[in-house]
């Protein structure tokens, strides 16, 4: 068994931190979206993974993420030179999965589950697709499955304007190499791209073994600011446990699960958890709340912040009002230089979302 993680792609959503970076490496409690996706894989057992990259961002994911040794994995990294649709990146991975079954991971996807229950019955059944499925809210904004009252699937759309069910396709999919004879024949979509969902799609009419799965726990598809702001809140509410690295001075109060890196200077602030810190950060006169991840080397003084994710080397000094809600990118500053401005002075680029409330 391989696996196959999709993490080139666009990332438009994510403007305008994706436009420097890779939208699988915006970080979620401080470690890449994108990993949380391999060490899934490994706890599965499988550890032959391919990472499909763009030329944009390939170089930065293959220099953070390695070889692989730090995951217990072997990676293979696999150029895509554009973002032609997730059936043209399984096409172009072909050398790579040979004859093999293989689970396609969307890099920027994040499951609560264990993934060993949904190998064992694609396994178990010799699937040629097992997909799994969640119930949303707003079906157009993926793609949809018609499954019948046996739970067998009977039809796939891709992100279709008036979505036959509220059930999305959730962005892990297990295949048998016959997948490939299904993307040979196909014909880009609409929106120019090769649909996986049209290949399973083909599957289907073809009589092939498929099978759906509905997930037991949360989904998110990190996408977007809300979606990255809602798996930030997840994993730190799950997964963080206390840790102090860090220098704290002066009347500094930390109060619930926080984790706060080496090197770290925490002075005449108060850090209420659940809160994650990364290395070599200065506070300073702050208020950190509920459910904020600040990455590496960032700095913050006089300010106030909850349910926010500070990317590394961000700055934010004396912001007195409460920040919320928010997502600050790599070496951004925000400085209020006088107590009460007289006038504001920016420097933003394309697609920045300032909301003055
Ligand atoms: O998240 C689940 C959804 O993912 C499914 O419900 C949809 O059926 C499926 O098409 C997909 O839709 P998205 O619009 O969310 O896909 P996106 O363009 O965001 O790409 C998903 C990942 O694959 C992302 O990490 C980028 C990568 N990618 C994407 C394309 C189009 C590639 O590596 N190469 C590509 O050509």
């Amino acid at each position: 068994m391989k696996a196959l993680i999709l993490s080139g792609g666009k990332g438009t959503r994510l403007r305008p931190l994706t436009y420097t970076g890779a939208k699988q490496l915006v970080p979620v409690a401080n470690k890449p979206i994108l990993w949380y996706g391999i060490e899934a894989l490994v706890k599965a057992k499988i550890t032959d993974i391919g990472i499909i990259i763009s030329p944009e961002t390939g170089a930065e994911i293959q220099e953070k993420t390695g070889d692989g040794s730090n995951f217990g994995a072997n990676i293979t990294y696999i150029l895509q030179d554009s973002p032609d649709g997730l059936a043209h990146a399984v096409k172009i991975a072909q050398p790579f999965l040979g004859n093999s079954p293989f689970v396609m991971y969307l890099g920027d996807n994040l499951i609560a589950d264990d993934l060993s229950e949904y190998l064992d019955e694609f396994i178990l059944k010799n699937l040629d697709a097992l997909i799994l499925l969640r119930k949303v809210s707003n079906p157009s904004a993926f793609g949809v499955a018609t499954v019948n009252e046996k739970g067998e699937v009977l039809a796939l759309v891709e992100k279709p304007q008036n979505p036959p069910s509220n059930l999305a396709l959730v962005g892990i999919y297990f295949f048998s190499p016959e997948i490939h004879n299904s993307i040979e024949i196909l014909k880009p979509s609409a929106r120019g791209e090769l649909e996986i969902t049209d290949a399973i799609q083909n599957l289907l009419e073809n009589k092939k073994l498929v099978s759906a799965r509905e997930l037991k726990n949360w989904w998110l598809d990190t996408g977007k600011k809300d979606d990255l702001l809602e798996a930030n809140r997840i994993i730190l509410d799950t997964n963080l446990t206390s840790e102090n690295l860090g220098i704290i001075q002066g009347s500094t109060q930390i109060i619930g699960r926080v984790k706060i890196g080496k090197k770290t200077k925490i002075i005449n602030s108060t850090i209420r958890g659940p809160v994650i810190i990364g290395d070599n950060c200065y506070l300073e006169n702050c208020f950190i709340g509920p459910y904020s991840s600040i990455a590496d080397n960032a700095k913050l003084t006089d300010t106030d912040l909850e349910h926010s994710v500070i990317l590394e080397s961000a700055q934010v000094l004396g912001i007195q009002q409460r920040i919320v809600d928010s997502v600050i990118g790599q070496r951004a500053k925000i400085n209020l230089v006088l107590k009460r401005p007289k006038a504001l002075s920016f420097m933003i680029g394309d697609d920045s979302h300032i909301e003055l409330t």
